[in-house]
């Protein structure tokens, strides 16, 4: 095992990008002041999601789903390797946190689409509920995925956090990563402005 690149650079600042956004928009998610900054916040999520689908079909390899996308049957045998101090190490995602990234990422999308919803005054109180309870299914899975990252830490004896900082994780030589692919992470960058100002200024 060495210490090989994994996580491409979209893959990184998406996900600091979310972390962000998601923890603006809960600070400023009551205030009717802090209205814009909270759309903004919400628009930079479901940019990010968005963009991390399609990285997700033609990223580099670690980034790819059907690199990590397990059976639910996998996840819970990841689980209970877990509880036994002896999982097995995955280089990308383990099977367990994958299912915790679709979540995060589909949960990401409907609660901005309800809470875009709730901006254009689209469907009264109905979208708003909506919007508030998605909110809070997603705190708790934010919650489930900080839990199993500072597990997979602790027993594999490795930063999960750093690694999501530096891009770089134990592994086999052969599955290292050839690039950061920094020109995807400009085009993200650029995604995400252009969608926070049509979302938040332009409509
Ligand atoms: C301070 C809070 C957070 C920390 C420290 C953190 C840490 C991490 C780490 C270490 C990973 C990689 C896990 C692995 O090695 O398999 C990861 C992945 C991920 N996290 Fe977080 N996370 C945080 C908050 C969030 C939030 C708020 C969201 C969603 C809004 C989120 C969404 C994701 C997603 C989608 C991935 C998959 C990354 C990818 O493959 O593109 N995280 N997180």
């Amino acid at each position: 095992m060495k210490n090989i690149l994994v996580w491409d650079l979209p893959v990184r600042l998406g996900h600091w990008l979310m972390v962000a956004g998601f923890a603006l928009a809960w600070l400023s998610g009551d205030s009717e002041e802090w209205r814009l900054v909270h759309v903004a916040a919400g628009s930079t999520v479901a940019a990010v999601a968005l963009f991390r689908l399609l990285w997700g079909f033609v990223g580099t390899r670690h980034a790819r789903f059907a690199s990590f996308v397990r059976t639910p049957a996998d996840a819970v045998a990841y689980l209970v390797e877990l509880l036994r101090f002896k999982p097995r190490h995955h280089t990308g995602h383990n099977p367990a946190g994958a299912w915790a990234v679709l979540a995060l990422l589909g949960l990401a999308l409907l609660t901005a689409g309800a809470g875009w919803l709730t901006y254009e005054e689209i469907g009264g109180d109905m979208f708003e509920d909506l919007h508030e309870g998605l909110a809070a299914v997603m705190l708790t899975v934010v919650g489930l995925h900080l839990a199993g990252v500072a597990a997979g830490s602790l027993v594999h004896g490795e930063n999960l956090v750093r690694a999501m900082l530096t891009g770089r994780k134990q592994g086999a030589a052969e599955e290292a990563i050839a690039g950061v692919r920094p020109l995807a992470a400009v085009l993200l960058l650029a995604w995400t402005a252009a969608a926070v100002w049509f979302v938040a200024v332009a409509s």
